[in-house]
């Protein structure tokens, strides 16, 4: 069923929690958050963190927010909220969305667990889904591609770090017929803060600060369906890509480049910009770069902004497009609330950060 866009008229603040407050898109949501003008946030919710205050779990809160962490309660989220930010592991996320839908609320989820329209395919990557009758209702938050139904949304699967800069860096060349659908290549490059906050030992500092290394190498990251998923919409066709990641010893950061063959040999760097320029004239978050230019996720860090630019290797006729973010904001918590944005009728760029913490 599609809901009716809720009318925000210009003096009402959107109430809004955070369930999940305390890890890294968390903390990120509350960052971007307490800086909105149209916002209150009024709930943080947790886990293991209950009772205490956020801001001891968060050192970078301190002195600016007061609030509790509580034990999940969509009831009396439901009485005092207009809107719900999940940022939970997948599989943790879709029971507690789905409660929340029960009692009404707008949902903007930043798990993978409702960014797939298909059960079967969710289910082959993630394992058994808890609520499969809500993928139907949800409604991918790529803002760019997807502004209109956005607008009506009540679940917003807010999409992944990596399929956020790899479909940003290629759709425009998909949409233009620029570029074949066949035979795309995606090497990508990660932040360890992409991992979120539990330790793991992938992610120990010793065991990662001073190299680069590939992982789930031959098609195996769980991002690669959604980046299919999308990329087939747009181009009309089932197709497939190659999808390498790798982690680069940074917090923050994606750098997505694509690897795309041309679909005419005349085809050049201009051509590709102008493409990118035009599909994303009215998004406040895309910056095209020059011909030439290579973005930087340096460029990017703490902004909602991708950078995107485009190449031409005409010995090879093959097209090179390359997209950096910052994975905690316009992958993540910064898109999340770019889509709240859009859900609520206020200006798209609300709230958010335009300027990259640089150096
Ligand atoms: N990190 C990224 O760059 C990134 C980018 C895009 C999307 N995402 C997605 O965003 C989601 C959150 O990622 P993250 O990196 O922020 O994870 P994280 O740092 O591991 O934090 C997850 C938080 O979820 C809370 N939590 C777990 N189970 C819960 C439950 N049943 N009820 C209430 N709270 C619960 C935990 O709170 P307590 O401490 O209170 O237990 C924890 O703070 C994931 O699905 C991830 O895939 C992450």
């Amino acid at each position: 069923m599609v809901s009716q866009p809720k009318d925000i008229v210009m003096t009402d603040r959107l109430r809004i929690a955070i369930v999940g407050a305390s890890g890294y898109t968390g903390v990120e949501l509350a960052r971007i958050l307490v800086a909105h003008p149209r916002v209150d946030w009024i709930a943080a919710v947790g886990r293991s963190s209950v009772g205490r205050k956020l801001a001891d779990d968060l050192p970078s809160l301190r002195g600016v927010v007061d609030l509790e962490v509580e034990a999940f309660d969509a009831a009396s989220l439901a009485r005092r909220t207009d809107a719900v930010f999940c940022a939970l592991p997948h599989g943790q996320s879709a029971p507690i969305v789905d409660e929340l839908r029960g009692h009404g609320l707008t949902v903007l989820d930043l798990s993978a667990d409702f960014r797939l329209r298909d059960r079967e395919i969710y289910e082959q990557w993630y394992g058994p889904h808890a609520a499969p009758e809500r993928l139907a209702e949800a409604v991918y938050g790529l803002v760019e591609l997807s502004r209109e139904r956005l607008k009506t949304a009540d679940l917003i699967a807010v999409p992944g770090c990596y399929p956020t800069a790899s479909i940003l860096a290629v759709a425009p060349l998909l949409r233009a017929e620029l570029v074949s659908p066949e035979g795309l290549v995606i090497d990508a490059k990660s932040g360890v803060s992409g991992a979120g906050r539990s330790p793991s030992r992938a992610a120990h500092l010793p065991e990662c600060a001073g190299g680069v290394r590939a992982y789930k190498v031959g098609g195996a990251h769980r991002h690669i369906p959604e980046i299919e998923a999308a990329l087939s919409e747009i181009s009309g066709v089932a197709l497939r890509v190659t999808f390498t990641p790798h982690l680069v010893p940074m917090t923050r950061g994606i750098l997505s480049t694509v690897y795309a063959t041309a679909a005419n040999p005349a085809l050049d760097a201009e051509a590709c910009t102008e493409a990118a320029r035009a599909l994303y004239a009215d998004s406040p978050s895309v910056v095209v770069l020059d011909p030439g230019a290579s973005p930087d996720t340096l460029a990017v860090r703490g902004s909602n902004r991708a950078h995107l630019s485009y190449a031409v290797d005409g010995r090879t006729g093959r097209v090179i497009a390359q997209a950096a973010i910052d994975n905690l904001v316009k992958g993540a918590a910064g898109q999340a609330v770019q889509c709240l944005n859009v859900r609520f009728g206020l200006s798209e760029g609300l709230g958010l950060p335009a300027v990259a913490v640089w150096p």
